[in-house]
């Protein structure tokens, strides 16, 4: 590895990325059922020093981690994660979909995430994932959660959402909590949503991102997050460009000391 990228690039003025550079996505990455505790678990077996997932509502309003709006695709249930009660998801199986070795995993609540975790010392990414229609109350639930977990923690969560208003929420209610904006390409007007949403940091779609875009963002005092880097020269290539972190599925080919 080179010396170089070994740390965030420096801007004088700005303060390093305090956080794990590479973040393993969803969990375990392509190595667990996404979104499941044996996925942090797995995160943390291989080294990692942090972890990225969803947060979604569930019907009664208790924050699961989720990806999609729908059961069919990560469980053994089918219908809305918006209509369906945290009591029934807790009868479904969040991993035979991925191997008969994780059958019967369940498909936790943010709670039990975050306090597993605080529990192995792994630094926490929670993407604020809210079904359509329930963005600011969702981003109320997260970070009233996450403040109420993370209470005395020596790091605090970053927490992160492609929805402004789960991010306005998120702020109105836990404002000391450092929020992302997600998107995927940068925007002409990405400057004026991180000023609005008082954002820390950009996540963007590595696959749209041009080396003088990166340059702007870390220009302006902001740290720059890519997502989802699956390929360790890619990832050698955003480190040289300034990026400050990425998140990835393959927790094999990208170690978390890599950079
Ligand atoms: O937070 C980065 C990344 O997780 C965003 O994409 O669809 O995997 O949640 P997605
Ligand atoms: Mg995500």
């Amino acid at each position: 590895h080179r010396p170089c990228s070994r740390v965030s690039k420096q801007i004088s003025g700005m303060k390093p990325w305090p956080y794990p550079r590479i973040i393993a996505h969803r969990g375990g990455g392509a190595l667990a059922p996404e979104n499941t505790l044996a996925g942090i678990r797995k995160a943390k077996e291989l080294g990692f020093a942090g972890v990225e997932f969803d947060v979604m509502l569930a019907a009664d309003a208790i924050p699961i981690l989720m990806h999609d709006e729908r059961l069919e695709r990560t469980t053994s249930g089918s219908g809305a994660i918006a209509q369906t009660a945290y009591r029934e998801l807790l009868k479904l199986d969040a991993g035979s979909w991925f191997s008969r070795a994780h059958a019967g995993e369940p498909v936790p609540s943010f709670e039990r995430a975050g306090r597993l975790c605080l529990e192995l010392g792994l630094w926490a990414n929670i993407e604020i994932k809210p079904a359509k229609g329930f963005e600011a109350q969702t981003g109320t639930a997260a970070a009233l959660l996450a403040r109420e977990l993370w209470r005395g923690a020596p790091v605090q969560p970053l927490l992160s959402s492609f929805q402004p208003a789960a991010l306005a929420a998120a702020r109105q209610v836990a404002p000391e909590l450092p929020r992302g904006a997600l998107t995927d390409g940068i925007p002409a007007d990405w400057e004026s949503w991180m000023q609005k949403l008082d954002c820390v940091s950009l996540h963007c779609d590595y696959r749209m991102l041009l080396p003088q875009q990166a340059r702007a963002v870390r220009d302006a005092g902001y740290w720059l997050f890519c997502y989802t880097v699956n390929d360790a020269a890619i990832a050698r290539v955003l480190f040289d460009w300034g990026v400050d972190a990425i998140v990835t599925d393959r927790l094999d080919l990208i170690p978390p000391d890599f950079s």
